[in-house]
């Protein structure tokens, strides 16, 4: 989707990504069984179904009764599959629709939704225009897929989910770390026809001259930090971070255990030794701040892990995504759940941004030093659920996207946040560090 197509076009690829995501989606319900659909796999989770049918409540909400102006499919059903009414570890208790409802409830919606698509003008309203409501609902079914991924990684039991071989590594070392000039640039988009409103409106930030990782920080350096003792010393953590790894007992990333000597990990129900080449996961944003401390550094604000990403200092504009315009090919975004686990680092060399960053779509997400604001121009839109009601300091920036995101919800503005404490999803990071005077002139 680019801000030129026309609305027969828009029409295409809408009804080819609402299929994708669906896609997925089946495959990501069908791989277990009802009673596993039914459970709780962890308190942080809804339980499978809830996913399910909150992706269809949602869907008939906007695009069945919103857009296509039809009656309700199951106007019942609202306060069950209402995210703020029911919080993840009340929804196993709700009287939910089992699973053969649930899908039954999906089709139907879906069938009403395709109908909708097949008349509706893309010129008029906003919540339409270059096809909005569908975009949006599309994202929204794709970033419930990578939740429904985070809740099979939290689930016991021998593997069910395969992915691909992934790529292996480029050879050629990288440079540590890149350094990007001081100057403003385009932060965040006014064009991007779906993007969500907190990425909008495109603005001026300036930045000061920094140095960013060329890629993200892997486990083998991450467990240079653990063997340092870095989870044992006071002076790398913050104040909030302490408290954290105190409490919650923290001593390696989620899902790391040890067996003898060796560093062994578990990724959806595989157990392998924890590979030193690939970007670390699932780490909390403390443990992301006490590595970067311990290296001397910092993590990332978002406006120096944007510009970083998006911004051409030949033609000083802003790019969609790190390495142009055009969505992700197979070769430069390990992104869409292809492979179920972040890449060797230096696997992407066609990813690069202009500045020569790697990864900084797919992977990861990345934790950055920044709280959940509104850029200047701010508008709630289409509802303050999404966005406004979760600014504020509570939640910390992750940027760039996970190999668990679907490239229909990546792209160089897109914003996602959590709580500083959470790691079961797929979250790493990179390190930032000031420029010395005169070192970037
Ligand atoms: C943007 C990933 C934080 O999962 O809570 C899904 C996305 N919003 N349904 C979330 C979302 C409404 C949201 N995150
Ligand atoms: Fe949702």
């Amino acid at each position: 989707m680019t801000p030129a197509d026309t609305s027969e076009s828009v029409r295409a690829r809408l009804g080819e990504l609402l299929a994708r995501s669906r896609a997925r989606t089946t495959e990501l319900t069908e791989a277990v069984d009802d009673g596993d659909l039914i459970k709780q796999h962890s308190p942080l989770m809804s339980p499978l179904v809830w996913d399910l049918a909150h992706i269809g409540n949602q869907e008939e909400m906007w695009l069945v009764r919103k857009v296509g102006g039809r009656d309700p499919v199951r106007g019942d059903l609202d306060p069950l599959y209402d995210a703020f009414q029911n919080a993840r570890k009340d929804r196993p208790s709700l009287p939910l629709l089992n699973p053969t409802q649930t899908r039954e409830y999906l089709a139907d919606v879906r069938a009403e939704t395709l109908d909708v698509l097949a008349t509706v003008e893309f010129n008029g309203e906003r919540l339409t225009k270059d096809g909005f409501a569908f975009g949006m609902i599309v994202q929204h079914e794709q970033q419930h897929a990578e939740t429904m991924l985070a809740t099979h990684q939290l689930r016991e039991g021998p593997p069910v989910l395969h992915g691909e071989p992934l790529p292996g590594s480029i050879g050629q070392p990288l440079p540590a770390e890149v350094g990007i000039p001081g100057g403003p640039f385009t932060m965040g988009t006014s064009t991007e026809p779906w993007a969500l409103d907190n990425e909008r409106p495109a603005h001026q930030v300036h930045v000061d001259p920094f140095f960013i990782d060329t890629t993200p920080v892997t486990c083998g350096a991450y467990l240079a930090f653990m063997d340092m003792g870095g989870y044992q010393d006071r002076r790398w953590w913050s104040e909030a971070g302490w408290a954290h790894r105190q409490e919650a007992d923290l001593h390696a990333p989620e899902f790391w255990f040890r067996d003898g000597g060796l560093w062994c990990r578990r990724r959806f129900g595989y157990v392998e030794p924890v590979p030193a080449d690939q970007p670390v996961l699932h780490v909390s944003y403390y443990e992301a701040e006490a590595y970067a401390a311990w290296s001397g550094r910092r993590l990332p604000t978002e406006a120096e892990w944007e510009k970083a990403a998006r911004h051409d200092p030949v033609s000083g504009r802003s790019r969609r995504y790190p390495w142009g315009d055009e969505e992700p090919t197979p070769t430069q975004a390990n992104v869409g759940q292809r492979h179920l686990s972040p890449a060797p680092v230096g696997a992407y060399p066609d990813g690069a941004s202009a500045y020569g960053v790697h990864q900084l779509i797919g992977d990861v997400w990345e934790w950055t030093s920044s709280d959940f604001a509104p850029y200047p121009g701010f508008e709630a839109f289409p509802y303050r659920e999404y966005s406004e009601v979760f600014f504020g300091p509570d939640y910390k920036m992750l940027r760039g996207g996970s190999f668990g995101v679907d490239p229909a919800a990546a792209r160089g503005t897109f914003r996602n946040w959590d709580y500083p404490i959470r790691r079961q999803i797929f979250t790493g990071f990179r390190c930032a560090r000031d420029a010395r005077p005169g070192e970037l002139d």
